[in-house]
């Protein structure tokens, strides 16, 4: 492979030439290397290690930048950024690294680019290639991380306990390059990773996040929340899907593992969205099922009201993790709230009354409500299979032609509260509350249309009913 193909852009010259009139090595490393061997398709983020200072290098590279960009720099770390075109470039001083337990924030001493390759995370992102002058293009891989990338292998540079330990934000890391790329983690990394893992709780919430949304985001996340269990991180980070796990069995009864079901479910959904909150909602649409657990000898088996329970766990979840507590956070609760109501449908005769009271109560969402309903379907039945699946064909079918007739998806009511006092004479009361639902309950029942008209005439009907005098 011809690694000069990877440095086709100005930059890495102006790079080149900063760094001579430094005196200063420079290579590109990490992930942008790393991409550009598996064909990954261009990474915006560069990552620059000088043998000497990274930030003088940033700013002497800024100078010579069409666009003068402006060098943010960060004292602590002794790193400095700046933006050119669309790519971010980050540059870094080459250093020895020892990092304190209980934080993640190293004591840094200047080193060589191999103590700094040694410092990185695994072998894949600790190739480098050179920018100077001398060898331009050359790839140094002290560690053979190319053989890794080839044979599909995450591993350490490191005895891994201390790649680890270091900075245990990596064990997440590593189980998301696995579930991103299809690798596979080495055994001793997995088993490192195993004993350490109770170290993740000094990582903060946010970037574990971060971790968590790319596993959430790869075209089959059950590959990282598989890992995240087997390592024994899961429990945490997300124990309400532990807390999933296992099939219990009284008097000869079982009910499914909750836990399996639901990564079957998230792979699904993948198939058919790349909206991360719909993916969360898949792998949140179970978690009350732990707490509402009950067996009761008639029926079996119970799971009573968990869709209401799961959405205030959401928040609680959110909450805990840091995450947005916003539009985002109330579309999952609601996902999970109605996340049985499709299947209920679909298991009788569609009527388009229910299909109007889907829609009324999914509102905008309806469809992906749809989305997330065909994933949860995961029986091994075909015949039931093929069943949910033909009925939910049915059910968006409905929706398509009950919302052209009937227009409920934002729902607006034909007759406002205004009117009604007005044409019986009435001061705020909560006669109009009532005749304003009646209203809203006769339009989803079918037993009026949803139009001006047919709502007046039944206003009057409603309002003699409670005894009102039409105003004159
Ligand atoms: N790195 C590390 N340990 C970490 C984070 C990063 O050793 N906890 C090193 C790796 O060499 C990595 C580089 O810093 O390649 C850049 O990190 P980052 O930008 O977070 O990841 P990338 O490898 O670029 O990958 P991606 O953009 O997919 O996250």
């Amino acid at each position: 492979m011809n690694y000069k193909n990877a440095l086709q852009h100005s930059v890495f010259d102006i790079i080149s030439k900063s760094a001579q009139e430094l005196q200063v090595d420079a290579y590109v490393i990490g992930g942008f290397v790393r991409d550009f061997i598996l064909d990954r398709g261009s990474h915006k983020d560069i990552d620059i290690v000088a043998v000497g200072s990274g930030i003088q290098l940033a700013k002497k590279v800024a100078e010579k930048l069409p666009n003068k960009p402006k060098v943010q720099v960060f004292k602590t770390y002794g790193t400095a950024m700046l933006r050119t075109d669309d790519i971010e470039i980050e540059f870094v001083g080459a250093r020895k690294e020892s990092y304190n337990e209980n934080s993640r924030n190293p004591i840094v001493e200047n080193g060589t680019l191999e103590d700094d390759q040694n410092r990185r995370d695994f072998t894949i992102n600790a190739l480098a290639l050179s920018l100077n002058t001398s060898n331009y293009g050359d790839l140094l891989d002290p560690f053979n991380g190319i053989q890794d990338l080839e044979d599909n292998i995450i591993r350490t540079p490191l005895n891994p306990d201390i790649t680890y330990s270091d900075d245990p934000l990596r064990m997440m890391r590593a189980i998301r390059f696995a579930t991103q790329l299809r690798f596979k983690i080495e055994d001793e990394s997995l088993h490192a990773i195993t004993r350490n893992n109770e170290r993740i709780k000094i990582i903060t919430k946010e970037r574990i996040v971060v971790e968590l949304n790319k596993i959430l985001e790869s075209n089959k996340p059950s590959i990282g929340f598989l890992l995240l269990e087997k390592t024994g991180l899961l429990k945490y980070i997300l124990p309400e899907l532990t807390a999933l796990k296992g099939i219990d069995e009284i008097e000869g009864q079982r009910h499914k593992d909750n836990f399996y079901h639901t990564l079957e479910v998230v792979d699904n959904i993948s198939q058919n969205t790349d909206n991360l909150w719909l993916r969360w909602a898949a792998l949140l649409h179970d978690i009350g099922k732990a707490p509402t657990k009950r067996f009761d000898k008639k029926v079996g088996w119970t799971f009573h009201a968990h869709e209401f329970e799961g959405s205030k766990m959401v928040y609680r979840l959110f909450k805990r993790l840091k995450m947005p507590l916003n539009d985002k956070m109330k579309f999952v609760q609601k996902m999970v709230f109605m996340s049985s109501r499709p299947i209920v449908l679909a298991n009788d005769i569609v009527t388009d009354s229910a299909v109007r009271r889907l829609i009324f109560d999914a509102g905008e969402y309806v469809d992906d409500l749809m989305t997330l309903c065909e994933a949860d379907i995961t029986t091994k039945n075909p015949k039931k299979f093929k069943k949910y699946h033909n009925n939910f064909k049915i059910v968006r079918e409905k929706i398509v032609e009950v919302e052209e007739r009937d227009h409920i998806r934002n729902f607006q009511p034909p007759i406002s509260g205004e009117e009604i006092m007005k044409a019986f004479n009435l001061k705020p009361s909560r006669e109009i509350g009532i005749i304003k639902d009646s209203i809203k309950e006769a339009i989803l029942e079918g037993d009026i249309p949803n139009d001006y008209d047919a709502a007046y005439q039944l206003m009057l009907k409603e309002g003699e009913r409670l005894g009102l005098k039409t105003a004159r």
